[in-house]
Parts: structure tokens; sequence; C-alpha cells
């Protein structure tokens, strides 16, 4: 049993943890799914997002990443389920089941059959957006927004309709006139170049009739059956509930960050899920009460983004900047793109606290990451508050000023994109500490700067991660429930 999974076993009222980010996403999330099923997690649910995520975990010394696949895959006595909020693509799952099995790890996990299909079209919209005029977001191109767009424009397709092909037919069919304007416009030059590709088909899905998007329908549905039997397909949410009703222990594994989700993060720059804790429960099957501990994940000291949108405290020096993503090895999971870099941002950490804080458990606990990372720095800065430099400008109401200070940030891409921040200076730290188990093994410099971190921000912390490597993990606190 890891250490962290030994913690939450001490309080067996605890049935069903949330690990969420409070930050932009790569906070490690993946490596304490891994350490909580190892020993106490019997059910893990992927609840969010899709094969946008990117989860690294590091098993003697070889790395596994997973997008799609709940981070509990590698422990072979844990029921691992991708949930009804996903959005599922087969062909990303299929290419993960297959690296899973040369890892040699061959288990396969259920799939909610309500998970949202994220189709062909969803990707190439995603894609030619992304490359259009109007702007980018910066997103994965793994087809996210599109899919949950269709979802609640009531035009998407489910899981449960690769078992019912002439429903698929049908709806694929439906689906496909529905983006028509959209695809009819688009450079067929464009749209055959990125369903050349290799993880769409290499070419086998264009067609050049314009009637039919560029998409030839009865390719995508040979394409999608080919998947229909790697995928176990089961009514996810009744087993979930079902397994909390008999007192299971369910670990609920969060994708992407608190900033990037659709509702509380700096729209637009957003992902199209819910990213919070109650977002995971409904996503999962359950409702947000029904979990005993949410954990938010934070980098620390620094923090990381990929994407656009505002990064208040990104490091304009790029040779520190690079130093610091070499050392962290910041480059996305998913996409191979270098991370931004940033220090560590108390403004967006308070209005983290203030969104995932509840009425049980009181405390909120919080674990971070990488500590590890800047270990002989001379110098670490923290963000205490944010200097408003913008026009004035009205939210909900209240007229923010040219000079205001900010204590807690607010999710307003406007105001976060004329914020300066405001450091406070703190001496780094020199010895390694890669293999503390407890408080006591933390340089006390580092320690100091979580208990800062701690005290400003509202989050008791409870574990910080001191390597890449499974039960690299601190226990900085008893829980507080
Ligand atoms: P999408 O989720 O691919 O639509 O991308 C929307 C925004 O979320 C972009 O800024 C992405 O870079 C960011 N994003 C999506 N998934 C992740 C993730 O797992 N980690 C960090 N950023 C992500």
């Amino acid at each position: 049993m890891s250490r962290l999974a030994d913690l939450i076993a001490q309080k067996p009222e605890i049935t069903t943890v949330a690990v969420t980010d409070g930050q932009f996403g790569d906070t490690g999330k993946g490596k304490i799914v891994d350490e909580l099923a190892s020993g106490w997690a019997q059910f893990v649910v992927r609840a969010n997002g899709g094969a946008n995520a990117g989860h690294t975990i590091w098993v003697m010394g070889r790395k596994v990443v997973l997008h799609l696949i709940p981070a509990g895959i590698l422990h072979p006595d844990v029921v691992n389920i991708i949930g009804t909020g996903v959005a599922f693509d087969p062909r990303a799952f299929s290419a993960e089941l297959k690296a899973l099995a040369e890892f040699g790890v061959p288990s396969t996990p259920l799939v909610s059959h309500c998970a949202k299909l994220v189709l062909p079209q969803h990707i190439l919209m995603d894609r030619l957006r992304e490359a259009g005029a109007d702007g980018t977001l910066g997103t994965t191109g793994r087809g996210i927004g599109p899919c949950y767009t269709d979802h609640v424009g009531r035009c998407g397709l489910t899981v449960n309709d690769l078992s019912n092909p002439d429903e698929l037919a049908r709806k694929l069919r439906a689906n496909l006139a529905e983006k028509m304007p959209f695809l009819r416009e688009q450079d067929p030059e464009k749209i055959k170049a990125i369903l050349g590709q290799e993880e769409l088909g290499s070419g086998e899905l264009f067609t050049p009739k314009p009637d039919s998007c560029f998409l030839d329908v009865d390719a995508i549905i040979a394409q999608y059956r080919q998947f229909e039997n790697q995928i176990t397909v089961a009514n996810t949410d009744e087993i979930v509930r079902t397994a909390r009703d008999e007192g299971a222990r369910i670990l609920l594994e969060g994708a992407q960050g608190l900033m990037l989700d659709l509702k509380h993060g700096r729209y637009p720059y957003v992902t199209c899920s819910d990213c919070t804790v109650d977002g995971l429960a409904r996503g999962a099957g359950l409702s947000g009460e029904d979990v005993d501990l949410p954990l938010t994940i934070f980098k620390a000291p620094y923090m990381t983004c990929v994407g656009m949108g505002s990064f208040p405290t990104e490091i304009e020096d790029e040779v520190l900047a690079e130093e610091i993503r070499k050392r962290g090895n910041e480059y996305g999971a998913t996409t191979g793109r270098p991370r931004r870099v940033g220090w560590f941002d108390l403004p967006l950490a308070r209005y983290a606290h203030h969104c995932c804080k509840r009425r049980k458990p009181v405390v909120s606990h919080a674990i971070f990451t990488k500590l590890d990372v800047l270990t002989g720095f001379e110098l670490i800065k923290i963000c205490f508050e944010y200097e408003y430099e913008g026009p004035n400008y009205n939210v909900a109401g209240r007229w923010i000023r040219t000079g205001e200070r900010l204590q807690t940030a607010i999710p307003d891409e406007f105001v976060l994109s004329q914020c300066q921040p405001i450091y406070k200076y703190f001496p780094g730290w020199k010895t390694s500490f890669s293999s503390a188990k407890t408080r006591k093994g933390l340089p006390w410099r580092l320690e100091e700067i979580i208990d800062v971190i701690a005290h400003e921000s509202g989050f008791m912390p409870l574990a910080a991660s001191v390597g890449p490597e499974r039960d690299q993990t601190a226990i900085l606190n008893e829980l507080c429930i």
C-alpha cells in the first residue's frame, strides 16, 4: 500500500475521493491517482474530458502516458471505468490499450454506454478552427469542444450507438448534415490533409464529394465498428452507484484543471468539460455530496499552462522559463507542446479555494507536486496579489479601477490579461529531498514556502510529491475531517 493510500485508509468513513486540479492542468494528478489505486481505491473512474488529457506515471524508471484510460489501470485488482462525462474517442482508446499491452498491462476499463462519442468530424472541425483566421484557443486538437458542443446541441452520439449499426448510421448522417454549412465552406485540400493523418485513418475517411462534407460515412462506420469488440460497454453509472451503496472505495479521477473549467475557468480559453468536484461526481454517476474527500492538486512553487489565454505569473525571462521547463520536463504529454511556465499564483489559489471549499469536510486538502524541480534555485518568487493596470472595467456590477490591488483572481479574461503580479521573494533551498517521507525530510526553506502558500490560500497541505516515481510522496499532515 502506498503511503498516501495508507493515510486515507486510516479514515474508513471516507469511501469516495475526488482528485481535481486547482490550476491549468498538468499538475500530476495521474501520479496521485496511481498511488491511491495502490492499496486504497477499488474503483477508479475517469469522469471528464477526453483524450486531451495526458497523465504521466513513472514506474521503476519506465514512463506510462495515459490520455483516456484511468490511471488505476496499472493495478489489476482495481475496476477502472471511463464514465458518462467523458468524450470518448475509440481510436485513441484502441491505441492506448495497445501501448498498455506492450507495457505488460492486459486490463481494459469498462466504458459508459452514455460516454460522448468523439467523431472524425469533431477532430476535423477542432483542427480547422485552430488553423483558421478567427484566432486560436490553442486546443489539443482532439475534437473535445465539438464533441461536447454536439452533446449540448442534442445531435451527439454516444458509445451505445456503436452497438446499434442502423442507429449509428442514421445519427452519423444527421450529425454530418448539421456540420454541412461549416465543412462545405472549408478548403477540401485542408480537410484532405487533416484526414490524411495516420491517427484519423491515413485518408480512408476522405471523399472529394462536397455534399457529404468530404467525409465518407460508410468509411467512418467501418472504421468505428472495428473498435467495437475492444470496448467493454456497461451501464457504469449504475455500477458506480451500487458500489457506493455497498461501501466500496471509489476514486474519481479529474482531467484538466479549475482554470480550464467551462464554467469557472478563464473563458473562452477553457476546455469544454466540468473539471470541478461536482462535475467529476456527475460524470461518474454520483452527486457532489457523495464525495467524502476532495483532493486539490497544485504544482508548486512554479506552475504551468498550455494553450492561449492569460497567465498572469508567466515568466518572461525565456532563459529561466526554459531552465524550469527542462528540469520539470514541461512538455505537453498529449501534444508535445512546450508548456508556459510561471511562478506560483496565490490569487488563483485563493480563487480555487473559494470554488472548492465545502461544508464537509470543512478543511480543503491540497497536494503539492513537482516540489523537487526548483532545488538549487537561489530565489523563489510567489505572487501574493495582482495590480490591475487596465481601464476601468465593470464585473458583476462592480468597477475595477486602474491601480486596484486584487487578492483573489477574477476569472475574467479581460481582467486577468491586465493584471500585473506583485511578488514576494523567498530564498531557495539547496539540499535534495527525493526520499522524504514526512514533513521532516523537507528542507526548512521549502517547508516555509509550503506553509506560506497554505496559510495564504486556505488549503491544508496533506502531501507533497518529491519526485516522479511511485511513492515519492511525503505526508505533511493528518487528514482533517
Ligand atoms: P481542448 O480541451 O483540447 O479543447 O483545449 C482547450 C484548452 O485546454 C487549451 O488551452 C488546451 O491546451 C487546454 N487543455 C486541454 N487538456 C489539457 C490538459 O490535459 N492539460 C493542460 N491543458 C489542457
